[in-house]
């Protein structure tokens, strides 16, 4: 079969080299194919291989940066996916179906379950779109827009998200970003950026981020207000992007605590870390500290269809505050999502029980096809 666009004709069976040939001249190079001289095609994926057009398997160690952690060609997964398809498969914003409802219901329980919080679930399309969201709760709710982040932090590269991002090369070509984040050094122990080492650091990097607000001449801090200029601290539990790096333990705690105190929120990105990945349903859990928002993404659908959101406490996401229309996208709440969330078997995110699928996971590596 071939497809006809302006009189031309493009057959399936192109050869590699004309294939190249178009993508160079008909491609923007903006996205991250480039990265490679030549481009990579590939033609298959099952399991945790891609396969290129000569059948040659490639072990995919990043499962698609978590987007597919699931397993590429998981049945379970595409049924699910092929059967909502057949019954509802689009539906506009405005109107409700019960997948939408059963996914927000399932995390929210669940987070209820593991944070004791309450809260909500904003659904979009893709992780930045969710990031831009949570950005707009967070100065919806605090009036504020500034925020902490991560040296070596990633949370996407629409406008605002690059603002919060950390590498400049992102930013660099796209004018001034007034509101870019102030980013703080992670705690990469391995390599400390203190130079110091964990035996005898008594989390020296968290006392430095305390100092921030000692005085106001740090400005950071107006005492006589009891106010911080910044209204979130933006955190991936475990630095993905930035080159998987775990932090101690005792990190997040003792960070939350100045966090508190000084009445600013911490938003969690799961994006990339979240549904197991780093052995517990959110990666945060391993911390033991409860996020104010989560922001996720990627494997919720195992990267079947590009559904994104946020879990935000209630008080900063409920109707009152945050009203109908806030943030639209066309396809924010498509059906295609239910029962593609991994572990959802039947209703609910936490049908299958939680120890089973960590010592799956942890079993079995990333992406066997069969775990779900
Ligand atoms: C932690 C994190 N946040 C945000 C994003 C952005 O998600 P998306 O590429 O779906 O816009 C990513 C993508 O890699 C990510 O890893």
């Amino acid at each position: 079969m071939s497809t006809v666009i302006d009189g031309s004709v493009s057959s399936p069976i192109m050869n590699e080299q004309e294939l190249l040939a178009l993508e160079q001249k008909y491609c923007s190079w903006g996205d991250t194919v480039h990265y490679l001289d030549p481009p990579k095609l590939f033609e298959r994926a099952e399991g945790h291989y891609l396969y290129d057009r000569e059948g040659t398997p490639y072990l995919d160690l990043q499962m698609w940066y978590s987007a597919a952690s699931f397993g590429y060609g998981n049945q379970r997964l595409n049924q699910v996916l092929k059967d909502q398809i057949d019954k509802l498969p689009q539906l506009a914003c405005q109107y409700l179906h019960e997948e939408k409802i059963e996914l927000a219901a399932a995390i929210g329980r669940l987070n209820k379950s593991k944070f004791g919080l309450d809260g909500r679930v904003h659904f979009n399309v893709g992780g930045a779109q969710a990031i831009e969201d949570s950005l707009k709760i967070v100065r919806n709710s605090t009036g504020k827009n500034l925020v902490f982040a991560f040296m070596g932090g990633y949370h996407g590269r629409t406008l605002g998200a690059s603002a919060i991002t950390s590498s400049y090369r992102y930013r660099r070509r796209y004018g001034h970003f007034s509101d870019r984040a102030h980013f703080v050094p992670f705690p990469y122990c391995f390599r400390c950026p203190y130079d110091k080492k964990r035996e005898d650091c008594n989390l020296y990097c968290v006392d430095q981020f305390a100092k921030n607000f000692e005085t106001e001449y740090n400005s950071f801090w107006d005492a006589k207000a009891g106010e911080s200029e910044f209204a979130a601290f933006y955190a991936e539990p475990i630095q993905a992007t930035g080159g998987y790096v775990i932090p101690p333990v005792e990190y997040f705690p003792a960070l939350k605590k100045i966090l508190d105190e000084r009445n600013i929120l911490l938003v969690d990105d799961e994006i990339q870390m979240g549904f197991y990945r780093a052995g517990k349903f959110w990666a945060m859990e391993n911390f033991n500290v409860e996020p104010d928002m989560i922001v996720f993404g990627k494997a919720l659908t195992n990267g079947l269809n590009p559904l994104s959101g946020v879990w935000a406490r209630e008080e900063l996401i409920a109707p009152a505050v945050f009203p109908p229309g806030s943030t639209h996208s066309t396809f924010s709440s498509n059906p295609t999502e239910r029962g593609v969330l991994p572990g959802a078997d039947s209703r609910t995110a936490t049908t299958l029980p939680e120890s089973n699928w960590r010592h799956q996971r942890r079993g079995h590596g990333a992406a066997n096809r069969n775990l779900p």
